[in-house]
């Protein structure tokens, strides 16, 4: 047995404590039946288990991806698919959906010589046709629980559909907001991210990995993406591998644990090295070091792009250096198809390394029980019945109702009075086109609701006018005569503006991470009316917000929130739910601070708040305090923090200590309040930064209530990467804050003792 091969024996023994016990179908992980399969499989049909398609019987509705199938140059591109299903030359294929297809597909592939099932992946990432918020934005819930919820739900819907495998959660911690795939995660924080990645994982995989309403999760992009260099979309990073393993693997290792049975390599380099034939990373860190289980597929061409990062002479090249590395399955046109077999005869790669990357892709299927029932989650019943089920949208409309968060309330303008004129104006005011987000293929335009359609479900009818204004990127003509019109015969507007959904998400990159001006006109028009104005703004990213979108008298964040997104932001302005969401991304002053985030070094120079010393780490035209913090938001009533208390100021290196805090609702509403922890080491080997969050909890208090809210503090929570590399803490002082955002409070020390 080759060590390669012993290791995955030992990595698979070694998990099993980390795995629900469901996720494992063989107690041991390795299978019997699996290992007489690849004794009797060709190199060939082999091959064909490591090759993801596009699915060519069953296309998106709309374009998901540019096309990396250069195998099917065919005419007849479905037909083409057939026959190599049938010739055992496809494991899986990307992004079909639909029961009676996939039931022919599946045919194929027990037609082919040894039966192997096909498994159907695709990128569900907040919902199939129930479209839940954007993740950016159902991590602004800052209720992990609720990901859990949507992810189960989301995994009923596409597993009526014939999907077996979503290419989610994103969790890359994304502190760059001109990167477009900000959307997609759960914001700049490795703590947060990490929560909402476990979630997601339990959500989708379920209990019961074989129950024909579970998914295989594949976390990803494996690994550092978010740290790509100026925030441009497929760039490199400059990383250290202690920032690697400080802020960008962790999510990773909580959704391992948590179960994700699979993971995708990424685009981008990690010091030089691209992800995708990265053998430090795919092997070292997640199979040495983490005993990962399961299959690493590659992104949609990242093992071929090997050749255009320049570390690949060669399609050949690229091909060894993927599947050598530890990219089991190539996602894209048949890389390995092309070029695996001669790659085999010439020991360029050994044949144990393809044998190890096959016995994982089907051990993968045989947990989702592929092996007992080729047919499951592909039920023509499920599938008229529980897509967009009346409990799926219920559910779909208190996520996006969570995520919404105030930024602004003056005067307590929101909720709206209930005898209001209210103008609704803006492109994003009625436009089901841009309430879902980036990834919503699936979705039917027309199915979200719009606000427009939510406050006309709220309001009288005499109450209500709706103006669109400007279109999102051009004037309309008369556009901005009209809603100034609007707005003078209302006592309050509404300006539904931001990003259109096409402006975050993959490839979608901005210099400027601003509204854009035909809206930015469009709401210096209409605030000079005089009249009160709240903005909601739709963004898949924070926003550098100016003008009259900055001084509006209130600040709604709506995001993209999905099918019920139009019910949940009139729920929220009529004050038939409170807002409770907050900030998982810091609003700057600028776009040009970019990257900007709370958790940052304190460098040897800082610039103490509205301190006006020059030569300090600063830029000149803006402040440094963000304009909402990470971990802000309001709700309809306040909440005062009394003083931290802690149960001792000296933390014995292996006991543990407890911060207590008061807060109280001094409002006459109810309101949710998220209490978060935060610690800053004060003096380590390596610097650390100012604020890191560790904890969160959100309460519910009624009018007048108070609650101590209470922290448990140990060692594990003060450690860090340290210059070897490895996570350790160190003794000293620490502070600490129990407060309502990442830049409010006033911090408490204690000291961790000595060992
Ligand atoms: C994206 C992945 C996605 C894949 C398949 C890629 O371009 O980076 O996130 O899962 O396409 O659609």
């Amino acid at each position: 047995m080759s060590r390669r091969r012993l290791l995955a024996g030992i990595a698979v023994l070694g998990t099993t404590s980390l795995l629900p016990r469901s996720a494992l179908a063989a107690p041991n992980g390795l299978s019997p039946k699996i290992d007489a399969l690849i004794a009797k499989m060709t190199l060939e049909e082999k091959i064909g288990q490591l090759t993801l398609y596009p699915d060519e019987v069953r296309p998106t509705p709309r374009p998901i991806n540019p096309d990396i199938n250069a195998q099917a140059e065919a005419r007849d591109r479905a037909r083409f698919q057939y026959a190599e299903i049938r010739a055992g030359r496809v494991g899986a294929l990307l992004a079909g959906t639909g029961v009676a297809l996939g039931r022919d597909l599946q045919k194929a592939a027990l037609e082919s010589r040894l039966g192997i099932p096909l498994m159907f992946g695709a990128d569900v990432v907040h919902g199939l046709r129930t479209i839940f918020p954007l993740p950016i934005a159902l991590a602004a819930s800052f209720e992990p629980a609720l990901a859990e919820q949507t992810a189960r739900a989301a995994a009923q819907e596409m597993s009526a559909v014939g999907v077996h495998w979503t290419y989610a959660p994103m969790i890359d911690v994304a502190r760059d907001q001109r990167w477009g795939r900000v959307a997609e995660g759960s914001g700049e924080d490795p703590y947060l991210t990490a929560r909402f990645a476990e979630a997601y994982v339990r959500g989708f995989q379920g209990d019961d990995l074989t129950s024909p309403r579970s998914v295989a999760s594949c976390p990803k992009h494996f690994a550092g993406y978010g740290g790509v260099l100026g925030g441009m979309e497929y760039n490199a990073t400059d990383l250290s591998e202690r920032e690697l393993r400080q802020t960008h693997l962790p999510p990773f290792k909580a959704a391992f644990n948590a179960g994700a049975i699979t993971t995708m390599a990424a685009f981008n380099d990690i010091d030089g090295v691209p992800a995708s034939g990265n053998a430090k990373l795919l092997t070292g860190i997640l199979r040495d070091e983490w005993k990962f289980p399961g299959f690493v597929v590659s992104d949609a061409g990242s093992a071929e792009e090997l050749v255009a990062h320049g570390v690949a002479a060669d399609e050949a090249e690229a091909a060894a250096l993927a599947l050598n590395a530890g990219v089991d399955m190539n996602m894209g046109g048949g890389l390995y198809k092309r070029h695996l077999p001669a790659l085999v005869a010439s020991g360029k790669v050994p044949m144990a390394h393809v044998d190890e990357a096959v016995r994982r892709v089907l051990l993968v299927k045989e947990r989702l029980g592929l092996f007992d029932d080729p047919f499951r989650s592909l039920d023509p019943k499920r599938e008229a019945r529980e897509v967009r089920t009346p409990a799926a949208l219920a559910l779909a409309r208190s996520a996006a109702t969570r995520s919404v968060v105030l930024l602004k309330n003056e005067g307590n303008v929101l909720p709206l009075r209930k005898d209001a004129r209210v103008a609704l104006i803006g492109p994003l005011g009625d436009d089901p086109a841009n309430m879902d987000g980036t990834w919503a293929p699936w979705a039917k335009t027309g199915e979200a609701v719009t606000l427009a359609q939510g406050l006309r479900a709220a309001l009288p009818a005499d109450r209500l006018r709706v103006v669109k204004g400007s279109d999102i990127h051009t004037a309309l003509p008369g556009g901005i005569d009209a809603a100034v019109a609007a707005a003078r015969e209302a006592d309050i507007v509404i300006l539904a503006i931001g990003e259109g959904q096409d402006m975050s998400g993959e490839a979608r990159s901005r210099v400027e991470i601003t509204v854009p001006h035909a809206q930015q006109a469009l709401a210096d028009a209409v605030a000079a009316t005089g009249r009160p104005v709240v903005v909601v703004l739709g963004t898949g990213r924070a926003l550098a917000l100016h003008g009259a979108v900055r001084d509006a008298s209130a600040i709604v964040v709506g995001w993209f929130l999905g099918s019920a997104g139009g019910l949940a932001l009139a729920d929220v302005l009529t004050g038939k739910a409170a807002p409770s969401g907050r900030l998982p991304v810091s609003f700057p002053q600028d776009s040009g601070q970019q990257p900007f985030y709370y958790n940052h070094k304190s460098t040897g120079r800082p610039q103490a708040p509205g301190e006006a010393a020059f030569f300090k780490a600063r830029y000149v035209e803006v402040s440094n305090e963000a304009l909402y913090p990470f971990g802000f938001g309001l709700g309809y009533a306040s909440v005062t923090y009394g003083e931290p208390t802690l149960s001792s100021a000296a933390l014995p290196w292996d006991g543990s200590i407890e911060a207590t805090v008061e807060v109280r609702n001094t409002g006459t509403r109810p309101v949710e309040e998220v209490v978060q922890l935060y610690i800053r080491d004060m003096a380590a080997s390596v610097t650390r930064p100012v604020r890191e969050l560790k904890g969160f909890r959100k309460v519910t208090l009624a009018p007048g209530e108070a609650q101590r809210i209470r922290f448990t503090i140990a060692r594990k929570d003060l450690t860090f990467v340290g210059s070897d590399l490895t996570w350790q803490a160190e003794a000293g002082a620490f502070d600490l804050w129990i407060a309502p955002s990442s830049a409010a409070g006033r911090p408490v020390r204690f000291m961790l003792g000595k060992a």
